[in-house]
């Protein structure tokens, strides 16, 4: 583990020697601005908005052909495969589809028959979705639900069952050793289905090689694919041609243009497709991801964590509680703090050009994407809280209205 910088000249250094440094002229992100939200909505690469054109170029020339000429009816596929090569799975073992909640209940519903128990597990401080998710399939299903207290998952699994478990947790920024999961999962007929919303395009993920089967993510967040961005479902090769989804739509039949009355799923992560892809969402996914290719995960994942302890040394120095690990290994992308007047801050950050986001009751999180973020921008974001921190300038009636979205 490097030492943080210790000086904003020493930022700057660590900028200069910076691996990942030719990716920021990809992002055309406002001067001056320190984009600390790239995990909650990562920002358009080029390459995003040149397929996005160019897919609307197909649409208004090649109009019904360019399912065809264009490729559209295998961009789902193709996307999946750019994302398998980000999470250490292979091609054909993931699909572009949903919404993560829609593709953890088609996941969570074709594992429970293959699981040694008929029981759904989920950690009662996973991203609400996960939970919901899991009570809605339990009422459906007649599975039974049960809720773990947080970090119960390993010891559970000795029950067998499904487990719907985050890779890294959305608001501590905790880690789950994968590989160690997924060893005790196999001694006692449990499957974990991973939600890697917060893990992928920040973390060098292995699911392979850790033996991972099952597991859904998001793609608008370190992948930049946009808002709403379609979601993408893994299911492992041992595993994929055994697992039944739930909602068997035409787009995850082996021939939807043969119209059989019989429904034959195709092979692998594919079968997860459900109704018709959304071209254009997907069009620009796919360009978001290849701002990523042959970018190296060991150093995107140094990099965010690098940034993460930068934040971190800092907001220690000014006295915050920090809720994320400290140590490297531990912590995924962000960094969260607790600050008890979380709202109005981050939106007298918003004002001083640094946008952060806020969890209620008291979290406030930073984002680090390594793609696009210099050091010298954390350190010159961490500044400006510390200001607003000790000046009092957050506590002004315009910070404190709430809008919908925080
Ligand atoms: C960990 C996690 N899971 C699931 C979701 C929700 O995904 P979706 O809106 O695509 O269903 C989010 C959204 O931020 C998330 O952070």
């Amino acid at each position: 583990m490097t030492r943080p910088p210790a000086s904003r000249a020493e930022a700057i250094d660590r900028d200069r020697a910076d691996p990942l440094a030719a990716q920021h002229a990809l992002f055309d992100l406002p001067e001056g601005l320190a984009y600390l939200v790239g995990h909650s909505l990562g920002p358009p690469p080029r390459t995003a908005g040149t397929r996005l054109r160019a897919a609307q170029e197909d649409w208004q020339t090649g109009l019904v052909r360019s399912w065809n000429s264009a490729g559209w009816i295998d961009l789902a596929s193709r996307a999946g495969d750019q994302i398998a090569a980000l999470i250490g799975a292979g091609p054909g073992e993931v699909i572009v589809a949903d919404s993560v909640s829609v593709n953890l209940f088609k996941l969570a519903a074709a594992a429970l028959p293959l699981a040694r128990t008929y029981v759904l597990f989920v950690e009662e401080d996973e991203f609400p979705t996960d939970q919901y998710i899991a009570a809605g399939l339990g009422d459906l299903s007649g599975a039974e639900v049960r809720s773990l207290p947080p970090g119960g998952t390993f010891e559970a699994l000795k029950a067998g069952g499904v487990y719907l478990k985050s890779a890294v947790n959305y608001r501590s920024s905790d880690v789950a050793d994968m590989a160690a999961h997924e060893h005790e999962a196999r001694r006692h007929g449990a499957l974990i289905l991973w939600d890697l919303s917060h893990a992928t395009g920040v973390l060098d993920l292995k699911l392979t090689a850790a033996g991972a089967l099952l597991a859904a993510g998001c793609t608008y967040k370190y992948l930049n694919g946009g808002p709403g961005a379609p979601a993408f479902a893994y299911a492992g090769p041992e595993i994929s041609n055994r697992l039944r989804t739930p909602l068997p739509g035409w787009m995850g039949h082996a021939a939807p243009f043969a119209f059989d009355a019989a429904y034959v799923p195709r092979d692998g992560a594919a079968r997860f497709a459900s109704g018709t892809p959304p071209i254009l969402s997907l069009a620009a996914l796919s360009g978001a991801l290849d701002a990523l290719n042959g970018v190296p995960l060991g150093a995107l994942q140094a990099k965010a964590r690098g940034l993460g302890a930068l934040a971190i040394a800092r907001a220690q120095a000014m006295g915050l509680e920090i809720l994320s690990p400290l140590e490297d290994a531990r912590r995924g992308g962000h960094v969260s703090v607790r600050i008890a007047q979380g709202y109005p801050v981050v939106q007298a950050l918003a004002a001083r050009g640094v946008m952060a986001d806020f969890r209620a009751p008291d979290t406030v999180r930073f984002g680090f994407s390594p793609l696009f973020l210099r050091h010298e921008t954390v350190w010159d974001a961490l500044d400006a809280l510390a200001d607003i921190l000790a000046s009092g300038s957050w506590d002004q009636p315009q910070f404190h209205a709430r809008a919908k979205v925080t």
